[in-house]
């Protein structure tokens, strides 16, 4: 990882999966990380593994569906750590189901953490960096961005949200020396996964941070991976609606 200038991070979801990830392997590259997630023990865990391999790390549990709690804690670590120059909102769930069996419970969760949770984590950060006119914002969006996906209609919709903010994002905050950098992963080995049988060209979490940070390094604006899933879901999204609805029925 040549050539980066960050001193510090904080990333959210940082507890599992694609999060800790990331995290570590940032720490790896002597960046200062401060793990977010809910699970205590597990933030330790991924927090003194980083430092047990020479990396420095710090924790705070928090939920992030919770928006006052969020843009006061978000505020409090940019203080404590001399400025954040990253911040990524990974914090993510999915619920699978049918359309036609969706309960509110579902959706509410999913729009807490994935719309709520990424939105206040971002915006919380934006003042200082203008401060400081430096700074970059990454949020961990999804190839299900794309199009509307069946059973997985409001998961979907909350990762176009985001695509789409952090889009708005750029055209504002780029003159103001802030990076937006937009992550999209196909399926990833994660418990978000759990149970599921061999999914089409599915990562490591590892090799998904690898790819996400190479992004952030680069100061990507995009990063869809892998490629020939992330080609699939661009045309895709070319489709006319009719024949998405007609090939979505079928291939799901
Ligand atoms: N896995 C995939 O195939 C895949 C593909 C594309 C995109 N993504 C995206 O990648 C991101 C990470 O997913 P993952 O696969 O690594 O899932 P994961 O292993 O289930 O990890 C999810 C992380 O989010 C945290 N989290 C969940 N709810 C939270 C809340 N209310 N407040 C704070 N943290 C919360 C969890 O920690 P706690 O439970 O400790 O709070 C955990 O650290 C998500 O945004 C997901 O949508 C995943």
């Amino acid at each position: 990882m040549a050539g980066h200038d960050l001193r510090t991070a904080l990333i959210t979801g940082a507890s599992a999966g694609i999060g800790a990830a990331v995290a570590t392997l940032l720490a790896r590259h002597g960046v200062h990380v401060v793990l977010v997630a809910r699970r205590e023990h597990e933030l330790r865990r991924v927090a003194d593994a980083i430092v047990t391999g020479g990396g420095r790390a710090t924790w705070r549990a928090l939920d992030v569906s919770d928006p006052i709690a969020v843009t006061a804690a978000v505020r409090r670590i940019d203080d404590e750590v001399g400025g954040l120059d990253l911040v990524v909102a990974n914090a993510g769930i999915a619920t699978q189901r049918h359309s036609a069996k969706l309960q509110w419970d579902d959706c509410a969760t999913m729009l807490g953490v994935n719309v709520i949770g990424a939105t206040a984590t971002l915006v919380a950060a934006i003042p200082a960096m203008v401060e400081r006119g430096r700074g970059h914002l990454v949020g961990v969006s999804s190839l299900a961005a794309y199009r509307g996906l069946p059973t997985l209609a409001v998961y979907s919709a909350s990762k176009a949200y985001l695509s789409a903010m952090l889009e708005g994002m750029r055209v504002d905050l780029a003159p103001r020396g802030i990076t937006v950098t937009d992550v999209r992963p196909g399926y990833v080995r994660t418990a978000m996964n759990e149970g599921a049988d061999k999914l089409p060209m599915e990562l490591q979490p590892e090799q998904a941070a690898q790819e996400i940070v190479d992004a952030i390094i680069a100061k990507r604006a995009v990063h869809a991976f892998p490629l020939p899933i992330a080609l699939a879901m661009r045309s895709a999204a070319a489709l006319p609606r009719g024949l998405w609805t007609a090939f979505a029925r079928r291939a799901m």
